[in-house]
């Protein structure tokens, strides 16, 4: 079984994959095919993190609800949503040159935010929550809605 790093590790080349994807992507029907992928996987992802791992590590260390490093982690995806808002309206209005701008904002904000989570949380992660908890997770919160 992989660490929860390692799991994570995976799930972030992936939905960077998808972004590079996107943004070389010329066909108009295949890139809104890409985003609605992009979008339900970063948001499976976004609720892995903060519905299910954050509660766990939070219960853990008896960490209060709004608290804790968990904290910075669920406002930077916060930030991460509207921003992504963002693009799917200029996507929408076909505001091709608001687009560009929004989108390389975007991966910035991807980029740096999964950095973050890499340095930060996912050490956090690994040494606090046990390998078992971190099985039940998998095989049973998370198996039906696992993106790869
Ligand atoms: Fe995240
Ligand atoms: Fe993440």
């Amino acid at each position: 079984m992989k660490k929860i790093s390692e799991f994570m590790k995976l799930e972030h080349a992936h939905l960077d994959k998808l972004w590079a994807d996107l943004e070389t992507e010329q066909n108009k029907k295949k890139s809104k095919r890409i985003l609605r992928k992009f979008s339900d996987d970063l948001f499976t992802h976004i609720k892995l993190e903060d519905e299910i791992i954050s509660p766990i590590f939070n219960k853990y260390l008896g960490i209060e609800k709004g608290k804790g490093p968990t904290t910075v982690m669920s406002s930077d995806h916060e930030k991460i949503a509207q921003l992504l808002g963002k693009v799917k309206v200029a996507k929408e209005k076909e505001d091709e040159k608001q687009l560009t701008q929004l989108m390389t904002h975007f991966r910035r904000a991807l980029t740096s935010h999964h950095e973050k989570e890499t340095k930060m949380q996912y050490p956090l992660f690994d040494n606090i929550i046990s390998p078992r908890d971190w099985e039940k997770i998998l095989e049973k919160k998370y198996h039906k809605s696992k993106v790869h």
